[in-house]
């Protein structure tokens, strides 16, 4: 096993009666990755998390955290995981201080400095004397992080962590996840059915469908890939540009609502633009559309199941 490897997932299965619900699932993920599992509704994610969290048992195959094996060795593996599989029961009339105490309090070892350390890490001292019940949605979701960080886990699991959560919170919560990523090395690992924003959280996601890992690529890789790119060209006199374009690259441009679209490498778009202002024509905007996850998605499960 690799030094930096911090889940190894051999394997894992799930079938429940005749139904297989995950299916041969393997992938490794480093220390300090944000890792996505990404798949439509029912493609498999939170019972492979309940699963890796020993909510659920495993059929067969083994989930190893930090090299231990969470079947032979659970509770030095669970020890290493902080999760929120389900929305985490918080005491509404007790401040968020009054829950983490309680928390700490449940498993030994928890200093009050590391109490301090969490409400810190994930910004809400301002309002941790304040009672549960004042918070929102987004100040609770901080709560429960900050009771999944207690026992310093070297891996974070979130089930679909922005359910609920404005653009706003969604940000934060990204922003959070980062950085308990970058400055403690912690692993993350995340679950959403939304591509936009596994696409801005992730460095590499796993695409599941029904219950079988399709691919584990790098977010990068599946969001820019190829070198030609769909560029618009918004232009005055369509006709007389599209000509020009389609003599300047030999293929037909598009027109569409923004301007002429048409596929093309980094070189050719400023042959385009030479070729364009060459024949009078005026240039205004120039926009590469750059393959969206969801696109590079249908690309490789040939579905389109995914919101
Ligand atoms: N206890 C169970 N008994 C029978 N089938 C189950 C059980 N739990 C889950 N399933 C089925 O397994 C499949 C995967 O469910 P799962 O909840 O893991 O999907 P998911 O990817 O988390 O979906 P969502 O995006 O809706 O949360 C679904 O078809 C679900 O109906
Ligand atoms: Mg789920």
């Amino acid at each position: 096993m690799a030094k930096d490897i911090v889940v190894e997932i051999r394997n894992l299965t799930k079938r429940i009666g005749n139904k297989t619900i995950v299916d041969n699932l393997s992938f490794d993920i480093p220390k300090g990755e944000v890792f996505g599992l990404l798949g439509p509704n029912g493609a498999g994610k939170t019972t492979t998390i309940r699963m890796m969290v020993g909510l659920m048992s495993i059929t067969s195959g083994d989930v190893f955290i930090d090299g231990l094996n969470i079947r032979s060795d659970f509770r030095e593996a669970m020890k290493r995981i902080g999760c929120i599989v389900e929305t985490p029961e918080m005491y509404k009339f007790l401040t968020g201080y009054q829950n983490l105490l309680h928390f700490a309090r449940m498993s030994s070892d928890i200093s009050r400095e590391r109490i301090n350390e969490v409400v810190e890490l994930v910004g809400l001292k301002k309002r941790i004397n304040d009672k549960v019940k004042t918070y929102s949605l987004g100040m609770r979701q901080r709560l429960g992080l900050a009771k999944a960080l207690l026992h310093k886990p070297s891996v974070l699991i979130l089930d679909e962590p922005t359910n609920g959560l404005d653009p706003a919170g969604i940000r934060e919560l990204r922003d959070h996840l980062r950085k308990l990523a970058n400055q403690e090395g912690l692993t993350v690992i995340v679950s959403s059915h939304l591509l936009s924003e596994m696409e801005l959280m992730c460095d590499r996601v796993a695409v599941l469908q029904h219950g079988r890992l399709i691919s584990v690529k790098r977010v990068h890789d599946m969001v820019s890939g190829t070198n030609e790119q769909i560029t618009v060209f918004d232009v005055n006199q369509l006709d007389h540009a599209e000509k020009v374009i389609s003599a300047t690259v030999n293929r037909p441009a598009e027109t569409t609502n923004h301007g002429l679209a048409v596929r093309v490498t980094r070189e050719e778009t400023s042959q385009v633009v030479e070729a364009l202002v060459a024949a009078g024509i005026k240039v205004y905007w120039v926009n590469v559309r750059t393959k969206t996850l969801e696109e590079s998605f249908l690309e490789l499960t040939g579905d389109s199941d995914l919101v």
